[in-house]
């Protein structure tokens, strides 16, 4: 099996190592040189990790970067049998990127989006086979979260879904749930809005970022406090995931607190850019 997999930051790269570690032959393209350079070291930190932690043994670390392949050059995956879109959360750039799939990989069984919340009908509505496109939506870290969500669209046919299915349980090991296809599916449906919360909690002083977290942690049993995990997401990615669920459900608790706005103009996008909440540099 070999997949194109179309943008390599937080999920391209874990999404292309879990492939890679099962085997399957994948090439990851980014928008430039520099950006690809970049994912493949991120791929083989990550690998380089899990050797350290005994869950992969040299051999397997030496196999998975043999099923890797890391370019600018979209062309490259011609041929693929699949492809997974994880460029940034951008609906029109998604839009791009399927169209130009669609023309590229006309016999892939499937073209799949790991959107956090675009509802996939508007990415298949500009393809010529919009049966044959769905979410796919893996969770960050995605060689440690198990769920997948398949996502349907009312024009994705079934034996795409059982392909997918197949596919990421089958040969990656996941587990997946099943979603229509409404904005933030079902897991950010209902994790956003507490996330948004947290940010506005924090901003009107109600408590401290550390309060808030520790809450969460110790009183319910979280792994992560939700600004903690809110910079794990990225926080553009979070305020393009809260613009989504208001265009489509225009509930307030979708709205973004202005202090997440503010830390996006000023490049404080969390864990990725060195310093969100908290700082990591
Ligand atoms: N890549 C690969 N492996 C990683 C990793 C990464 N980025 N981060 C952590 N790990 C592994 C570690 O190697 C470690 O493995 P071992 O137990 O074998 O040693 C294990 O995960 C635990 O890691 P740590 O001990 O370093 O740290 P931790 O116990 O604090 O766990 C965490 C870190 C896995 C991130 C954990 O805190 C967690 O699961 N947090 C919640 C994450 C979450 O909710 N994600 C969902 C975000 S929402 C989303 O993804 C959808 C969306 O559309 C926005
Ligand atoms: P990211 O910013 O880490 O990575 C996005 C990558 O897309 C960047 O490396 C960028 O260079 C690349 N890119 C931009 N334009 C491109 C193009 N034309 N061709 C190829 N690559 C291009 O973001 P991310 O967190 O990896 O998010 C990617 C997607 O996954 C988004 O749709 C996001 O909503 C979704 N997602 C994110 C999370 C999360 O926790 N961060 C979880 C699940 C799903």
């Amino acid at each position: 099996m070999r997949v194109g997999v179309i943008g390599g930051g937080l999920m391209g790269s874990g999404i292309a190592e879990v492939c890679a570690r099962s085997g399957v032959d994948v090439t990851v393209v980014e928008a430039d040189d520099e950006r690809a350079e970049r994912s493949r070291a991120a791929i083989e930190r990550s690998l380089a990790r899990a050797v350290r932690s005994g869950k992969l043994d040299e051999a397997g670390q030496a196999a998975a970067l043999e099923h890797l392949a890391v370019t600018s050059t979209f062309e490259d995956i011609a041929g693929s049998d699949a492809a997974i879109e994880a460029v940034v959360e951008d609906e029109q750039l998604k839009r791009d990127v399927f169209k130009r799939l669609d023309d590229l990989l006309p016999d892939a069984k499937f073209l799949a989006s790991n959107t956090s919340s675009v509802p996939i009908m508007k990415l298949g509505a500009g393809t010529k086979h919009p049966g044959r496109v769905l979410g796919m939506h893996f969770f960050n870290p995605v060689p440690v979260l198990p769920l997948v969500e398949l996502v349907t669209s009312i024009m994705t046919e079934p034996e795409t879904v059982e392909a997918v299915r197949e596919f990421a349980e089958g040969t990656l090991g996941k587990q997946c749930i099943d979603s229509q296809d409404r904005a933030g599916f079902v897991v950010n449906a209902l994790l956003i809005p507490y996330l948004l919360s947290a940010i506005r909690m924090y901003e009107s002083g109600f408590a401290s970022k550390e309060d808030i977290d520790h809450g969460m942690v110790l009183g319910c049993a979280h792994p992560m406090g939700p600004l903690r995990l809110s910079d794990l997401i990225g926080l553009d990615t979070l305020l393009a995931v809260s613009e989504s669920l208001y265009d489509e459900f225009r509930d307030p608790a979708s709205v973004a607190p202005a202090l997440l706005n503010r830390m996006v103009e000023a490049g404080l996008l969390g864990r990725k850019s060195g310093r969100g909440f908290y700082d990591y540099s």
